[in-house]
């Protein structure tokens, strides 16, 4: 959770979360909310997305739950419908959900279809979604996660590294395409950051001891780091700022 308490002025706004259950997407729910804006949280796991609407309601945050597969169509299509249903619209989006599994032959057919499925395709069927209703309400502000594999290459993981230059790539286009509608589009790229997804290589002490070395500040980020640009990014306080890869990731690749 984020302890710098900024409010980035969304009150009556409504936002939109997919991997909310937990990690970046947790993290950035609260602060949409804390910054006023109503929260639909989204996310395949639906015991994680019930815990973080109750971190929500706790703080005295409006929240609700919608199960959603990113990689599905429909599922896509019925999430946005019930943020507008359930808050009467939306004004920002965090399209976040996504998997890395280390270790996975990213070259086989089964594994870079799903790696794609979710961590693409999934981010372009919200953007989709999100901004035909953004559109008819005359503007909105839209986030996705890449990475920093979104902007330079690692030998292990092609289905990740193409998946995340993917949505680096349809950020730029969203902005352009939605420029005129008051819609924009920016990419979020963390760097190596505690969450569940890097669990099995913080619970390593070597690991994690060559992750902490291999990044200049010496250390991961938190979930929370990742969901302040994010939200800042959704705010009026970034009106000009569209079509941006911002680079969170501790000077990783400031080289
Ligand atoms: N943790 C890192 O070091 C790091 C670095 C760069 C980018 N990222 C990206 O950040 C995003 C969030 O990851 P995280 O680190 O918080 O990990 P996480 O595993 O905690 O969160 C990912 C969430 O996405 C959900 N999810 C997975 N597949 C889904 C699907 N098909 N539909 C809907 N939800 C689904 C999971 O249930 C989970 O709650 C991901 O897109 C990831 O690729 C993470």
């Amino acid at each position: 959770m984020s302890d710098l308490g900024i409010n980035y002025g969304l009150n009556g706004k409504v936002a939109l979360v997919t991997g909310a259950g937990g990690g970046i997407g947790r993290a950035a729910a609260l602060v949409f909310a804390r910054s006023g804006a109503s929260v639909l949280v989204s996310d395949v796991n639906e015991a994680g997305g019930a815990e973080t609407v109750a971190l929500i309601e706790a703080a005295g945050g409006k929240a609700g739950f919608f199960r959603c597969d990113v990689s599905k169509a429909d599922e896509v299509k019925a999430m946005v419908a019930a943020a507008v249903d359930r808050f009467g619209g939306l004004d920002c989006a965090f399209n976040n959900a996504g998997i890395n599994r280390l270790g996975d032959d990213e070259y086989d057919d089964a594994i870079w279809e799903r790696n794609i499925g979710i961590n693409l395709s999934g981010v372009m069927r919200c953007m989709r979604e999100e901004a035909a209703v953004m559109v008819s309400r005359g503007g909105g502000a839209i986030v996705n996660t890449a990475s920093i594999n979104g902007l330079v290459g690692n030998p292990g993981q092609p289905a990740y590294v193409a998946a995340k230059h993917g949505v680096v790539g349809l950020a730029r286009h969203g902005a352009l395409r939605w420029a005129k509608a008051g819609i924009r589009v920016n990419a979020v790229c963390p760097g190596v950051i505690e969450t569940p997804m890097t669990a099995p290589l913080v619970a390593d002490p070597q690991m994690k001891a060559v992750i902490d070395a291999m990044t200049p500040m010496g250390r991961m980020g938190t979930a929370a780091e990742i969901a302040e640009a994010v939200v800042w990014l959704c705010s009026p306080a970034a009106s000009f700022v569209t079509g941006h890869a911002m680079v969170v990731d501790g000077g990783n690749t400031a080289f």
